[in-house]
């Protein structure tokens, strides 16, 4: 059976003594409940072994939102899978359309990271998504599926079946702008069959695919409730633990 999963991505914020004051209180506001989600913060590499600290790891996961596309050696500011690990952390995102966009994040590098990522036992959150000139153009499946294809696809189906999916079309993120609950749910259905495809149906009812962009406490239940969404990667609502709350309370 997939998980429903809400996962935060800080992104680029908070301080380290910020960060590990609002993974102690997301913890304690947590503590003593019984959740229906899996829940994962996204955080800053330098927030990751105090963040692990900070949760009950029963509670909340911890992903780094990033890693080096090479095991180790004299790559001066990067940080590798297996540091992420060593930390105690769970997940890596990868693939964000921000890194693809602003730090040249192609295919073939993500192919390493990737690699990289289930080599040392993590989880992989692995992003995709069109931007707004595809979508206008309807071309969105098409541009998915290839991203797709060029990269996860390629992994063995054990391995395929380590991975989360999260689909964030650029045009929601960041810009108050959700998918529709109809465009959302159109895309991971998508995605579903695609991945039905290649790797069979139990795998593709098995892969936990998420929703990202934009997604709010407002609109969280709705797009949660459709039948292929299992949950959300939460940028800005993320960075306040009432905000993020309300998204996991929506399962
Ligand atoms: P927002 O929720 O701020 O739109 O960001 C989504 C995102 O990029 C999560 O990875």
């Amino acid at each position: 059976m997939r998980k429903n999963i809400v996962a935060g991505n800080w992104k680029m914020n908070k301080t380290l003594q910020e960060g590990l004051a609002l993974a102690t209180e997301l913890n304690e506001a947590l503590a003593g409940e019984t959740q229906k989600c899996d829940v994962v913060i996204g955080v800053p590499f330098i927030h990751l072994a105090s963040a692990v600290a900070a949760v009950d790891a029963n509670k909340v996961g911890v992903a780094a939102q990033n890693c080096a596309n090479k095991e180790s050696g004299a790559y001066t500011g990067e940080v590798s899978a297996a540091m992420v690990k060593s930390t105690g952390a769970g997940y890596i995102i990868l693939g964000h359309s921000e890194r693809r966009e602003y730090y040249g994040e192609t295919s073939a590098i993500l192919n390493d990271k990737v690699a990289l990522t289930l080599a040392n036992g993590l989880t992989p959150i692995y992003c995709c998504g069109e931007a707004l000139d595809v979508r206008n153009a309807n071309e969105q499946n098409v541009y998915v599926k290839n991203q797709l294809e060029e990269t996860v696809f390629n992994l063995s189906a054990e391995d395929f079946s380590k991975i989360v999916i999260a689909y964030e079309p650029i045009w929601a993120i960041g810009t108050g702008v959700t998918a529709s609950t109809e465009q959302a749910q159109d895309m991971l259905a998508f995605i579903r069959t695609i991945i039905a495809e290649k790797f069979g149906a139990v795998i593709a009812e098995n892969t936990s695919i998420l929703y990202g962009g934009s997604c709010n406490a407002k609109n969280a239940p709705e797009l949660f409730a459709q039948p292929d969404i299992d949950g959300g990667l939460i940028g800005g609502a993320s960075l306040k633990v009432a905000d993020f709350k309300a998204i996991i309370d929506a399962f």
